[in-house]
């Protein structure tokens, strides 16, 4: 029976279990997701959630038809970048599994395992990455053995910032998909004028910054413009401000294709825009269905996998967390 790797992930309000085989081939996951009553997420709450969640996530993937516990050949983790409660609850479970099945622990950089996922299934091959998450927006490109950073968010990350967003005005987490929402009811009833709803621009150099267009966002609506016109200014121009520093790194690193990853990458517009700039310079837009772009346990297992087969493991003695685990951190020894 052919081997597979498991790989858990908890980095912060998913803890996720997912598989994948030894050719490559992804198993969908089973996830549970904290969910903050009020405010933001609470790194001791959701560790607690995630310790209550993972014998039922375990006994769920081993009912699952094909899987056999003695298939497993290596258990991965989010090592970091994270939350430092909720990723001691997923190292636990990992190396107790390592230690139980008598298989390699290979600790993971969760960032990376955005990038390899989105490799996996879209089939391209040396990607821009615009990693757009709740805590990370990051514009990556491999080079010399790294996936080097060329830009980042200066201060809050793009989801966060939408979230945040989406709380002042009554909607609960996770605000994307419910602003996303919004904003195509406004282009419903006839696209706005942006001059009527200019936001901050945070372009800096190959950086970004969020917390300006926040605050100005949520004045605006005070100011009485409708709250689905602000929702569709805030993404007009914070995508736009991924896009403009995607675009800078493909032209700078000469490479062609543009993968889209982390869980705002599941947004249409967003989607949209990034299309456009790429057919526009003559290259391709590529992004993973929308369950390996939020967090999720198989892309752990697809990195997870990748390092293992370049025989690169973790000893238990060398698998504490790092909360803040760098993606150019993890030297990339697999093609
Ligand atoms: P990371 O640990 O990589 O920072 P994360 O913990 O933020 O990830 P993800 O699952 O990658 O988790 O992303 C969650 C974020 O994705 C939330 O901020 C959520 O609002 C955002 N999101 C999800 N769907 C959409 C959408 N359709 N449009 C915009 N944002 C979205
Ligand atoms: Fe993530």
């Amino acid at each position: 029976m052919s081997g597979l790797v498991l790989g858990i992930e908890s980095t912060a309000h998913t803890l996720s279990i997912g598989s994948v085989g030894m050719d490559g081939t992804l198993h969908p996951s089973i996830s549970a997701v904290f969910l903050p009553e009020e405010g933001g997420i609470h790194p001791r709450e959701a560790a607690d959630h995630h310790s209550d969640s993972a014998s039922t996530l375990l006994t769920k993937i081993s009912e699952r038809g094909g899987f056999e516990w003695n298939r497993v050949e290596a258990v991965a983790f989010s090592q970091g970048p994270g939350l430092g409660p909720c990723l001691r609850i997923g190292a636990s479970v990992a190396r107790s599994l390592s230690v139980r099945l008598d298989v390699p622990l290979v600790g993971v950089n969760h960032c990376v395992a955005h990038i390899e996922i989105g490799r996996n299934q879209t089939g391209c091959i040396d990607p821009v990455l615009l990693y757009v998450s709740g805590g990370n927006t990051q514009v990556i490109a491999r080079a010399e053995g790294r996936y080097r950073v060329l830009g980042e968010t200066l201060d809050i990350g793009i989801g966060n910032m939408l979230d945040k967003f989406a709380r002042t005005h009554g909607i609960p987490f996770p605000g994307g998909p419910e602003i996303e929402r919004l904003a195509d009811a406004c282009l419903q009833e006839g696209p706005p004028s942006l001059d009527d709803v200019l936001l901050p621009y945070g372009v800096h150099g190959m950086d970004i910054a969020f917390s300006g267009i926040l605050t100005s966002a949520v004045q605006k609506v005070r100011d009485g413009i409708p709250l689905r016109v602000v929702c569709w200014s805030l993404q007009e121009h914070a995508f736009a401000t991924c896009v403009e520093v995607a675009e800078r790194a493909l032209a700078h690193t000469g490479k062609t294709e543009l993968l889209l990853g982390g869980g705002v990458a599941c947004n249409g517009r967003l989607r949209r825009m990034a299309q456009k700039m790429c057919i526009d310079r003559g290259g391709s837009a590529h992004w993973p269905d929308n369950a390996y772009c939020v967090d999720n346990g198989t892309m752990i297992a697809e990195l997870g996998r990748r390092m293992h087969q370049c025989g690169i493991s973790t000893r238990v003695e060398d698998s504490a967390i790092n909360p803040s685990l760098r993606t150019d951190n993890t030297s990339v020894a697999w093609a």
